[in-house]
């Protein structure tokens, strides 16, 4: 599909400026509902055009959005990897070309972090170091192939990946598409 970054990893010259594919509400919706997190404040550190801080709002949390772009949304010009900060969540859909970075950056900084990642992304070789340093708590299979707007149906599957603080054995749960959203 030629609109996910995430499904364009292999594909460098397919993908757009600086991994700019807005996540699909229903996406978001299905996680927040998995995690049903109490109030509280979420960084959403590549927020793009807001898609997903908008629907994290509407869970009544606090959200810090920002992003390298200036998209009018957030805070821009803001490289995640390059700051710091102490937040009750990260979440975020993050540019594939650094993804191992971001999740690298964001776990000391926060008690949860959830990344919406391409299916096959712990398939790889390369990743077993990262997933062994840090053991996700969950891994999130979405029962459905959002549409990240490359046109046509779309093919790609994806992930949400979590990490909580202290739970380090790996749960693997199927997210199911909301009715409402
Ligand atoms: C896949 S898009 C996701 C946008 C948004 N999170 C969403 O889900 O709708 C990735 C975003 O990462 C931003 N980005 C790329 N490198 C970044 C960095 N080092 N720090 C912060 N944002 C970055 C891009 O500008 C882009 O908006």
């Amino acid at each position: 599909m030629k609109g996910l970054t995430i499904a364009n990893g292999g594909d460098k010259s397919k993908r757009r400026k600086m991994d700019f594919y807005p996540t699909p509400p229903e996406a978001t919706h299905a996680l927040m509902k998995f995690l049903k997190l109490g109030p509280c404040l979420i960084c959403e550190p590549a927020c793009g055009d807001g898609a997903m801080a908008e629907v994290l709002k509407q869970y009544g949390h606090g959200i810090m959005a920002s992003d390298l772009r200036q998209s009018g949304y957030g805070c821009g010009g803001v490289d995640f990897l390059l700051s710091d900060g102490d937040y009750d969540a990260i979440i975020t859909n993050p540019p594939f070309n650094v993804s191992e970075e971001f999740i690298r950056h964001a776990i000391p900084q926060a008690r949860v972090v959830a990344m919406i990642l391409k299916s096959q992304y712990w398939h790889a070789k390369k990743r077993r170091k990262l997933f062994n340093e840090f053991p996700p708590a969950y891994v999130l299979p979405l029962t459905w192939r959002p549409d990240f707007g490359g046109g046509g149906s779309p093919t790609m599957e994806v992930t949400w990946t979590v990490w909580i603080e202290g739970e380090e054995d790996t749960r693997y749960r199927q997210l199911s598409k909301p009715l409402k959203v």
